[in-house]
């Protein structure tokens, strides 16, 4: 049985990702500080896949004790670093944490893996690299922009990082996968997304404002030039994500590699507003939702969503699940972890 790491595995994309390569028959251990998540993830991928992933709680910004984890597991086939702070506005407010988090605990993975001789590396990246882009779809040769928060350049310094360390050792695999926008939950309701405070993304704000946490969503603008004012983005199913990284660890465990620094960009291809993911939330779900429309979030892209054909010519993966299956499955787990705790 292939061994994985998965950093940052009590996460939201982390967590659903574990429970894919359970699924496909992988051993998994999760690195995870906690700082953001909780360590019920594990039992809740315990509960869906009937395997319990082995947690080994470690703050990866401390080289030492990087190192000492990554011995433990030194026969691991695989790599994927999720562990980073993730929120934007935060990061405008406290750079330096985030450049100190998201870097560090990097660079110790890397040169812990260096040392241990563990050669496949998955980063977990985003679109926000392609900044405002000219055209749509966005391909994975579309010009990287300079980043409008520090959050989104720890992930385009961590690309430059990763592409470095390429070229120094040729033993080295790596595969960047970009997301555009994550949202919805496993089908089974048992595990999905669960923001500290106050959510800072749309699904996450639906879902709270419909079970009564928030008393309304705000609809960040309806001014831009899109069909009916309201930005559009490129949404997919977080299962959809964590399938291609399976993909992913299987293509550098098999060396189908064609370069040892491949960038992938994973999203659906479509584009929706954020008045059609109200509406779809609406009427899957069978309620209504209080929002209403206020200016515009101070840095929000327009228009943005994924050419996909390079992930589907190359890796064989296309996402399967559309926005209907998005927008339930995210209520449905909103609705099962507000009853389980109430
Ligand atoms: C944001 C980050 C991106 C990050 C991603 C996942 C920015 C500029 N981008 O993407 O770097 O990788 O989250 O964490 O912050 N919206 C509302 N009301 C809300 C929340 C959002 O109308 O309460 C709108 C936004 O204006 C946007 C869309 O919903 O048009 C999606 O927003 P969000 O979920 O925050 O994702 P992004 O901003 O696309």
């Amino acid at each position: 049985m292939s061994k994985v790491i998965v950093t940052g595995g009590c996460g939201y994309i982390g967590s659903h990702t574990c429970i894919a390569l359970l699924s496909q028959g992988y051993e998994v251990v999760v690195f995870d500080d906690l700082s953001n998540a909780s360590k019920e993830s594990i039992d809740r991928i315990e509960k869906i896949t009937e395997k319990r992933p082995e947690l080994y709680r470690v703050d990866l910004k401390d080289k030492n004790a990087a190192i000492a984890a990554f011995e433990t597991h030194k026969d691991a086939m695989a790599v994927i670093h999720f562990a980073a702070y993730k929120a934007v506005k935060e990061s405008v407010e406290q750079p330096l944490q985030y450049y100190e988090n998201n870097l560090f605990s990097l660079i110790n993975t890397l040169i812990a893996l260096q040392k241990f001789g563990i050669n496949n590396f998955i980063f977990s990246s985003s679109a926000t690299v392609y900044g405002i882009p000219k055209t749509c779809p966005v391909t994975e040769k579309s010009p990287v922009s300079t980043a409008f928060s520090p959050y989104g350049n720890t992930k385009k310094i961590a690309e430059e990082i990763l592409e470095d360390c390429t070229h120094s050792n040729a033993e080295f695999s790596i595969i960047s996968l970009r997301y555009f926008n994550p949202i919805g939950a496993h089908k089974s309701g048992k595990i999905g997304e669960l923001p500290n405070g106050i959510p800072n993304n749309l699904m996450p704000y639906i879902t709270q404002t419909a079970a009564g946490i928030r008393e309304q969503l705000m609809v960040f603008g309806n001014d831009y030039p899109t069909k009916d004012g309201t930005a559009i983005r490129d949404y997919i199913h977080v299962m959809d994500l964590a399938e291609a990284h399976v993909v992913a660890v299987d293509r550098l465990i098999h060396q189908k590699q064609e370069n040892n620094f491949e960038i992938y960009n994973l999203g659906t291809g479509i584009g929706y507003s954020v008045l059609e993911v109200i509406k779809a939330f609406e009427t899957q779900n069978n309620l209504a939702l209080n929002y209403k429309i206020t200016d515009r979030r101070k840095g929000d892209v327009p228009v943005v969503f994924a050419s996909t054909e390079l992930a589907s010519q190359t890796l064989g993966w296309s996402a399967k699940r559309d926005l209907n299956s998005m927008v339930k499955s995210a209520w449905n787990w909103e609705k099962n972890y507000r009853n389980e705790n109430s």
